[in-house]
């Protein structure tokens, strides 16, 4: 065969192979229960992606990620909220599948997708996560995702935290037969420790978003129970109710009520 009539069959053949995985990619069809690096491939039900969005109040000024995400359900949904969203996804079939899902939705500008282990992947610009792992991929992400500002929320379809309880809970019995469970975590502010107040010292331990501890004013100790909600700070100690805001080693905007009386009160970390 002369040069010139080899190099127009090398071109018409990779033109081709280039065409039919083209036409390949397009028809790649997930199965679910499909192997993934660490967890199979199941689709969240739309009504539960829904939900998971509800909870976690996501609006145009998040960035959610989506932790394994899959055929990019949760990252389209979040960006038809006008939030930016991030899917990552080992599978590259699927990333790929998720960007087109995303073109078709006309969300390809906040919806992205890179190909990536979720264990390897930096969230902490995340202000919500969403994930449908597994238990113990949940307890293993726990201590990055404790580390997050407080205030990031956190929504798992069905899989629980271990020992720190879920803020919210909610059943979805639309459209949904299994997996139907939401949960949402809100990172709790770090409060363990001694606190300064004007009139006492505040002694805290705190497990995940729950506190105790004692109130020492005026010569009386006072048991202390409450929690944090991301920032917000709550608790009674004795019959007084007392609420603020976690600002790194202050807490700040903080009211007292006792009975009728209400007053203000700060605290600095000792
Ligand atoms: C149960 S599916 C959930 C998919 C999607 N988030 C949803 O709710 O519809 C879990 C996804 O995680 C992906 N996955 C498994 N291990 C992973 C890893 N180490 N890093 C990134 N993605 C992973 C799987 O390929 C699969 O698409």
């Amino acid at each position: 065969m002369i040069p010139s009539r080899f190099a127009r069959r090398s071109f018409l053949a990779m033109c081709l192979a280039v065409f039919a995985s083209g036409v390949y990619a397009q028809d790649y069809q997930p199965q679910v229960g499909q192997e993934g690096k660490d967890v199979v491939w199941v689709p969240t039900p739309e009504t539960m992606v829904q939900r998971m969005l509800d909870m976690a109040k996501v609006t145009p000024k998040d960035f959610v990620m989506d932790l394994g995400s899959g055929d990019g359900r949760t990252v389209i949904g979040a960006a038809k909220r006008g939030a930016r969203a991030l899917g990552v996804e080992y599978n590259p079939d699927m990333v790929e599948l998720s960007k087109r899902n995303a073109a078709k939705e006309g969300v390809t500008e906040r919806a992205q997708f890179v190909k990536a282990d979720l264990f390897e992947t930096d969230f902490s610009k995340a202000s919500v996560i969403t994930m449908f792992l597994l238990p113990d991929i949940n307890l293993k992400l726990r201590p990055k995702i404790l580390n997050l500002k407080p205030g990031t929320r956190v929504v798992s379809n069905s899989f629980t935290m271990g020992e720190w309880k879920a803020d919210q809970t909610s059943n979805v019995k639309e459209n949904c037969t299994t997996y139907c469970t939401a949960l949402l975590w809100i990172v709790p502010a770090k409060v363990e420790g001694n606190w300064q107040l004007a009139d006492g010292e505040l002694k805290l331990k705190q497990e995940f978003q729950m506190i105790n501890g004692t109130l020492n004013s005026g010569g009386t100790e006072t048991p202390v129970k409450g929690q944090l909600r991301g920032d917000q700070i709550s608790f009674t100690a004795g019959s007084a109710q007392y609420t603020g805001r976690v600002n790194g080693t202050s807490i700040v905007d903080g009211s007292v009520k006792t009975g009728s009386n209400s007053g203000q009160w700060t605290a600095t970390k000792k």
